[in-house]
């Protein structure tokens, strides 16, 4: 099976320290976060209503989701309060000037089929 490619999003400079931006990428909404000295990507759609976690204030590696506060961590998606619970991270690099992230397309989605018995 091929390797994910990787998928240019952005240019350094393009995303201020401390904040994060928004870009779909193979068919998903991915959030990537420049903390000042590199960057990060998790899945950009909050578990709880679906808020845009992208917008949401970041702090030592911690982004708060702006709807209710839900607290993310960058390193490996897990929410603070119950870490059994993540949102998908996604590998970040810089080549030359250009922020890319590899993003496996969203896993399918099985609609089971209509009994009527
Ligand atoms: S939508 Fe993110 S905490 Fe509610």
């Amino acid at each position: 099976m091929a390797e994910t490619p990787f998928t240019a999003v952005a240019k350094t400079g393009d995303i201020p320290a401390g904040e994060g931006r928004t870009f779909e990428v193979a068919g998903r909404l991915v959030a990537v976060f420049f903390d000042g000295s590199g960057y990060s990507a998790i899945d950009d759609l909050c578990p709880h209503m679906g808020a845009s976690l992208a917008s949401g204030p970041l702090c030592d590696g911690v982004v708060t989701c702006p709807w209710h506060a839900w607290r993310f961590r960058l390193a490996d998606g897990a929410w603070c309060d119950n870490p059994k619970l993540k949102v998908a991270v996604f590998e970040t690099r810089v080549v030359d000037d250009t922020i890319e992230v590899r993003v496996a397309p969203p896993p399918a989605v099985e609609i089971p089929s209509r009994h009527d018995d």
